[in-house]
């Protein structure tokens, strides 16, 4: 199935309500210490010269000033917008985790499950090959059987296997990229063959551990979905085997054309390079959930939030000032924010291109946690005022390098501690940017109310002991977004949302130093959000004036504080 792609008609939001702000600002900025330099990257202090720098980004604050906490829980409970799909008063009383009982629900607002009633396929049969329906699962569930009473499997019974649950794709599916890895990888690291019938035996036992209904997060319906890792583990082998009706074509009028594909055949064709990495992680993540030692017994939650209308504000009217901001152009956001709030720089169809050839930031963060590709079962295309945030994902992976230099860099501890609901102290923020196809399309103010919108969204949060924001060149990759405006950006919508950020250049110098000199200046200088916005009509202005030249935002605000100071 080809891999989605961004379609370029995305609604704007137009401008919010008029923001009536009466909020204290929350300009903090630690001030350093002369004695410390905020490079954050372990920057010396060097002589004059450094001294007059560290006096011009010394508004920054150090990753150890951001705020990394959790929410103090209650009891685990469900309610109608939060479905939990274990039972919450074992879990209550004993921690243990057990199935929540239901009953099967093959309905548009639910995921439809390989194992439901109402799932059928027509054969023929007999001598006069008459068309007959008969239960899909009784079929995938003698086939899995078979697979999982071996000792080994060879990826030709493996292929055929999902071949016979997906007869109409015998022409077009391929499994060229998984013969190869099992060819390709050495014999001491070859555990494949053994493997592949603890998957099926995980598929297999999908419905002992799922027999509540799992509803989808539909665009525009704030929910919330609780479940075990075992039973993400148990919905991903069934991914594997590509089980899930109606899920294998994104055709316009299809059912499921606004979801991303779930099952996994796309993962297992076109060989490459970047395909091998993508199924090593893939199988040691299986490898992990499949042995009794290793494998999880957590919970994940997947909430879907809407910015509703009454909550988009007039940026035009916001009068915070900016909040803490800590640079840094070494590390990335998953090595050295262990609870904040991790940004996924996500596609709107959420793990973006994880299951086909796409290897950038969103399903490098999707193969090293790999639960994260459940929720492309139920997590409907994201609109221009949703997110999705997910607590709990655990990383079974290492990795190194990006997009074509990408490697799968072996098994990673999990060290992170779990919150009184068993979840792991990880949050991801799934936020979508704009794409670009013309990077000169984003000097819009239209534009610039979507991403602030969009950022804000997942920024603002629940409630006050909510960790910060840890973040960086989001949009500015695939999506071509200009990292100046985009850091702007950012900043804007983490001070209306009283939000700390933590912001990583992966590597940008340049966009590092002028961040922090940019920010520095805004501070002293008091400048608000609502200042800023009009500083970026303004500068979209110009923009559009000229198409041809391009104006460098921090210079351009620079230049206008100055020349507003100099009025003074
Ligand atoms: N930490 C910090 N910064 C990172 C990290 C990381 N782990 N990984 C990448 N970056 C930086 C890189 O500089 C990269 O060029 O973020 C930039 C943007 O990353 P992209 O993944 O290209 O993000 P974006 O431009 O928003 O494109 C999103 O790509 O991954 C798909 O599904 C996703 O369709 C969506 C699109």
């Amino acid at each position: 199935m080809a891999e989605r792609h961004e379609d370029n008609s995305q609604r704007f939001n137009t401008e919010g309500h008029q923001h009536n702000s009466d909020d204290k600002s929350l300009a903090r900025s630690c001030q350093a210490s002369s004695s410390s330099s905020c490079t954050g990257d372990g920057g010396s202090s060097p002589g004059g010269e450094g001294k007059r720098r560290e006096q011009d980004i010394a508004s920054c604050c150090r990753l150890d000033d951001l705020k990394k906490c959790h929410k103090k829980l209650g009891w685990l409970s469900f309610s109608s917008t939060h479905t939990v799909l274990i039972d919450v008063s074992i879990f209550n009383a004993s921690k243990q985790v057990r199935p929540q009982e239901g009953r099967d629900m093959w309905h548009s607002s639910f995921v439809k499950m390989p194992f439901s009633p109402a799932s059928v396929i027509t054969i023929k049969t007999g001598l006069r090959k008459l068309p007959t329906q008969v239960n899909r699962w009784e079929i995938i569930s003698k086939k899995l059987d078979g697979l999982a009473s071996k000792k080994k499997l060879e990826v030709d019974d493996v292929a055929e296997v999902i071949i016979k649950f997906n007869p109409q794709y015998k022409d077009q599916w391929t499994f060229d990229a998984l013969f190869s890895l099992v060819k390709c990888i050495p014999k001491e690291e070859n555990y494949f063959n053994t493997l592949f019938p603890k998957i099926a035996a995980l598929a297999l036992s999908l419905p002992q551990h799922v027999k509540k209904a799992i509803p989808l997060l539909q665009t525009g319906n704030c929910a919330v979905i609780t479940l075990s890792q075992v039973q993400i583990s148990c919905l991903l082998a069934n991914a594997f085997f590509c089980t899930f009706p109606h899920r294998n074509t994104s055709r316009p009028n299809a059912e499921y054309h606004n979801y991303p594909p779930i099952n996994f055949n796309s993962l297992f064709g076109n060989w490459s390079d970047r395909k091998k990495e993508k199924l090593r992680a893939i199988m040691h993540y299986f490898n992990v959930v499949t042995d009794e030692r290793t494998k999880p017994q957590g919970l994940v939650t997947f909430e879907r939030r809407c910015l509703r209308d009454s909550e988009l504000r007039s940026w035009r009217s916001c009068d915070e000032k900016l909040s803490n901001l800590y640079v840094t152009s070494k590390g990335n956001i998953e090595a050295n924010c262990a609870g904040m709030l991790q940004v996924d720089f996500a596609s709107r169809w959420i793990g973006g291109g994880v299951l086909g050839s796409g290897l950038v930031q969103e399903e490098i963060l999707f193969l090293m946690n790999p639960e994260l590709i459940v929720s492309r079962l139920f997590t409907e295309r994201l609109a221009d005022n949703e997110c999705l945030f997910v607590t709990g994902s655990q990383q079974f992976s290492e990795y190194s390098g990006f997009g074509a230099s990408f490697e799968w860099a072996g098994p990673h501890k999990d060290k992170l501690k779990r919150d009184e609901w068993g979840r792991l102290q990880r949050q991801i923020l799934a936020i979508d940017a704009l794409h670009f196809k013309n990077p000169r399309e984003q000097y819009s103010m239209i534009k610039v109310t979507r991403e602030l919108n969009k950022a804000f969204c997942g920024f603002k949060g629940h409630g006050d002991d909510e960790p910060d924001i840890a973040t960086g060149k989001w949009g500015c990759g695939v999506f071509n977004g200009d990292p100046q405006l985009k850091a702007v950006i950012q900043l804007m919508a983490a001070a209306k949302a009283k939000k700390g950020l933590a912001f990583f250049t992966f590597g940008d110098e340049e966009l590092a130093n002028g961040l922090k000199q940019i920010y520095h200046l805004m501070v002293t200088e008091g400048i608000t959000v609502e200042k800023l916005y009009g500083l970026l009509e303004d500068y979209c202005a110009v923009q559009q004036a000229d198409s041809h030249s391009h104006v460098d935002l921090f210079k351009f605000i620079r230049d206008n504080i100055r020349c507003s100071r100099s009025h003074l």
